[in-house]
């Protein structure tokens, strides 16, 4: 289980979910179903001149209009406060928040997204990166960069004995605290959450201590180690023979894709892995150890 989360004392809100209320005040409705986070589910509120009362009190109107001015942001709002979540890294000195979609918030790292967001949302995006990886029934997986949680969480809900998964900044640590859709992360026992650098907490696993092995770096220009035949090369020494890994790049069909992708491949073939693939419609490749 990662480090408790704190209690909630305010709801969190989009663009997306504000926009309702605003309908149902124009439309004089006293009360509507609305989600107070992020979508993950919906409680019923009442409307009035002031505010909309929800479980943790009113939330004012103009607490709401900043809201609903900004597409992208996700923000805790507790009365008439309102934080947008974003956190500053004192590790990296790069700026993390939380980027609203039609599903769960994606995780933006100094501009750059860490999650799909053009055609699939951030769950669907977590079900193609697990799909390679077959059924994780009882195994023992390792998911080398948490970020928001989802593929840790979700490798668990698939039936995983045990995720291992670390992150690396702390400004990341802080969105999942705040971010509804991370919460199974602080709720379950079979999540073990380690902070720190990959790079060096793998080192202290086991020869063959996982079965599966979800890879999911930032793009190579933020985390170049983690594209390295050292890093792959550790990979191979925790993952079980005929254990699997799948290894997040990005669209393999973009420049960018293109001109990574071969040296991966070659890596990883390297490193020991085999029957190495690639999985387009997942933006990565699988291997077997
Ligand atoms: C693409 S995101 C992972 C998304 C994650 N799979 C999820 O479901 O939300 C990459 C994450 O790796 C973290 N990171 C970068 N370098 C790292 C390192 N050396 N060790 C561990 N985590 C790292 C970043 O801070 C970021 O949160």
């Amino acid at each position: 289980m990662c480090a408790a989360s704190a209690p909630v004392t305010h709801v969190t809100l989009s663009a997306r979910q504000v926009r309702a209320l605003v309908e149902a005040r124009d439309r004089a409705e006293n009360t509507l179903d609305v989600s107070l986070d992020l979508g993950r589910s919906t409680t019923a509120v009442s409307l009035s001149t002031e505010g909309v009362v929800g479980p943790t009190g009113l939330l004012s109107w103009s607490a709401i209009e900043t809201i609903r001015t900004d597409e992208i942001g996700c923000f805790a709002v507790s009365g008439s406060e309102c934080r947008r979540l974003q956190s500053m890294s004192t590790v990296t000195g790069r700026l993390a928040s939380l980027y609203a979609t039609d599903g769960p918030p994606a995780l933006l790292l100094s501009g750059t997204l860490m999650h799909r967001i053009k055609g699939v949302h951030p769950g669907q995006d977590t079900d193609l990166k697990l799909a390679p990886l077959h059924s994780l029934k009882g195994s023992r997986v390792l998911d080398t960069a948490t970020g928001l949680g989802y593929t840790a969480i979700e490798a668990r809900r698939r039936g995983a004995a045990t995720v291992h998964t670390v992150e690396f900044d702390p400004a990341v640590v802080d969105l999942q605290r705040l971010n509804p859709w991370s919460q199974d992360l602080f709720d379950s026992d079979q999540i073990i959450c380690g902070e720190g650098d990959i790079a060096d907490i793998i080192e202290e696993f086991e020869e063959d201590q996982f079965d599966r092995i979800l890879h999911d770096p930032p793009v190579l220009e933020l985390a170049g180690d983690l594209y390295g035949g050292a890093f792959y090369r550790q990979l191979h020494r925790v993952l079980a023979r005929h254990g699997r890994l799948f290894h997040y790049i990005g669209n393999l069909e973009s420049p960018s894709g293109k001109r990574v992708v071969p040296g991966v491949i070659r890596r990883l073939e390297e490193a020991g892995f085999v029957d190495v693939k690639r999985h387009p419609e997942a933006f990565g490749v699988s291997a077997r150890a």
